[in-house]
């Protein structure tokens, strides 16, 4: 075995007392490690860039959330074209599944059943699953209901989406498609509900908390001067805090407390629990739910969202692997090491000798990216975690929170449809108004950006001398995130003078 080099303390950053991943103390098992201890400087600039924030819009923003439910006090109508954007082409449409083109791959799959008349009517059609059965475990407040669906789509993407076929009722097994007429329309509501209750309490989840182990094992075990700690750094500011208030503050919005103005969610902390639990676990036997394991290359997305995530990783990782090469030999067992402690935090994080060959060397593989024929491989993993914390949070955040909370709400105060008869809907009985006032609080205090840094700005720390190679990629790097922007052949889900380079909200 190779020894580390043994470098004194006062090389690293808190001279290696710093933060750590441990079991989260409020769910030990149930959810990612968390980082309890965060080093004071960290907390304390958080609080000052953002926590200062928060609290001025918690004690000044219920005059505006007031005015906005005053004139937006029903649910606006959603068209079929409305519907079919908002699943198949926003930043919803990551939950789009291909599960139903992969019989071989999935050949026990419920919703082969479920979905078996339209499937079987058109055997040559492709089809896509949008399943938010993830609501089976949501326990509603009383007067409030929120149920689990399942959409169905199909055909290839025209103008950037899928034509819808059907929404299914999972709890009552009840099917509806656009002959359905008021029952149609009222199922709409409910599928897009559950799909803003997913990407907003769960789904979105799994892009914070995993990556607090690496953020606090890069800190803690990579040397100061490291060439990939200086890489890291600006994608890894600002989080730890934001994390540790997220998942250990009295008022945080996991908690939904209804005093809080901004407590949109349709249930109680112990009402949404068990959908985080299973947001991060998987659920057992469903494609559209598998366990948190990291992934060095982005998940597929079968949408225009998909294409617009994979055009910044390319550029991401053509840049990540130029700065690899470049890593000079003797860091190299320190990175043994980093990867060594992340894998005991991280699911599926790769072994060590995926990375190095048994000579210490990085190992290459063959890619067909625009951009790269051959790549390292640990900088694919490098470049997957500087494209999360970056593009992949900061789009969800900025294309979710242009939503329209009139078409998607979080809470409903009517029960869905139990038949294809039902009369006219009066929009303004759907929804209450404080459903209304809250969820426009929360979007403002949780949803909406709060940026304070911007990834077209990022300077890394690359100062040494002899590393004026390092300098200029810094500056291509800026410059492709340009060209990147510029050559987007969708549509741009987030201007890039908006993507913060880390998770700061
Ligand atoms: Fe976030």
């Amino acid at each position: 075995m190779i020894i580390p080099n043994v470098r004194p303390q006062t090389d690293y950053l808190y001279e290696r007392r710093g933060p750590w991943p441990q079991p989260l103390p409020s769910h030990p098992f149930g959810l990612s490690p968390a980082v309890v201890h965060v080093p004071r400087n960290e907390v304390w600039r958080w609080q000052w860039r953002i926590g200062l924030r928060y609290f001025i819009t918690l004690i000044t923003f219920w005059f505006w959330a007031a005015i906005y439910a005053f004139r937006n006090r029903s649910l606006k109508p959603v068209s079929d074209s409305e519907f079919e954007d908002l699943l198949t082409h926003s930043s919803l449409s990551k939950f789009l599944s291909n599960e139903l083109n992969e019989r071989e791959k999935y050949p026990k799959n419920e919703k082969l059943d479920i979905f078996k008349e339209f499937l079987d009517a058109h055997p040559q059609e492709k089809f896509y699953v949008v399943d938010f059965s993830l609501l089976t475990k949501l326990k509603p407040y009383p007067g409030i209901y929120a149920v689990p669906t399942m959409s169905l789509f199909k055909g290839e993407l025209v103008n950037g989406t899928r034509k819808v076929v059907a929404v299914y009722l999972y709890d009552t097994k009840k099917m509806f498609t656009p002959a359905d007429g008021n029952a149609w329309e009222l199922a709409k509501y409910f599928a897009l509900q559950s799909g803003a209750v997913r990407i907003a309490s769960s789904a979105h989840a799994n892009l914070h908390f995993p990556y607090d182990s690496i953020n606090a094992i890069s800190k803690s075990s990579l040397p100061k001067d490291s060439v990939i700690l200086r890489l890291l750094l600006p994608h890894l500011d600002l989080t730890l805090e934001l994390n540790y208030a997220v998942l250990n503050s009295g008022t945080s919005p996991m908690l939904n407390k209804q005093y809080l103005p901004y407590s949109a969610f349709p249930a109680d902390a112990a009402g949404l629990g068990g959908m985080f639990i299973d947001g991060y676990n998987g659920m057992e036997g469903n494609p559209s739910y598998e366990p948190y394991e990291f992934h060095a290359i982005p998940k597929d997305i079968y949408t225009d969202y998909g294409t617009f995530l994979f055009a910044y990783y390319d550029t991401i990782l053509d840049f990540v692997n130029k700065v690899v090469a470049e890593i000079p030999k003797d860091e190299y067992v320190d990175l043994q090491v980093w990867v060594d402690y992340i894998r005991t935090w991280v699911n599926d994080f790769p072994h060590k000798d995926k990375f190095f060959d048994a000579a210490g060397n990085f190992i290459v593989k063959e890619v067909d990216t625009p951009t790269n024929k051959s790549v390292f491989v640990i900088a694919e993993v490098i470049a997957n975690i500087v494209w999360d914390l970056s593009v992949g949070h900061a789009a969800d955040h900025y294309d979710y929170s242009n939503i329209n909370i009139n078409q998607a709400p979080l809470r409903m105060r009517v029960p869905p449809p139990d038949s294809k008869d039902i009369p006219p809907l009066d929009r303004k009985k759907l929804i209450n108004w404080i459903d209304i006032f809250k969820h426009h609080y929360e979007r403002k205090m949780f949803f909406a950006p709060r940026n304070v840094t911007f990834l077209k700005d990022v300077r890394y720390d690359f100062h040494k001398p002899h590393e004026e190679k390092l300098r200029k990629l810094n500056d291509e790097f800026l410059k492709n995130l340009k060209k990147t922007e510029a050559n987007l052949t969708v549509y741009n889900y987030i201007p890039l003078d908006q993507i913060t380079p880390s998770i700061q909200y």
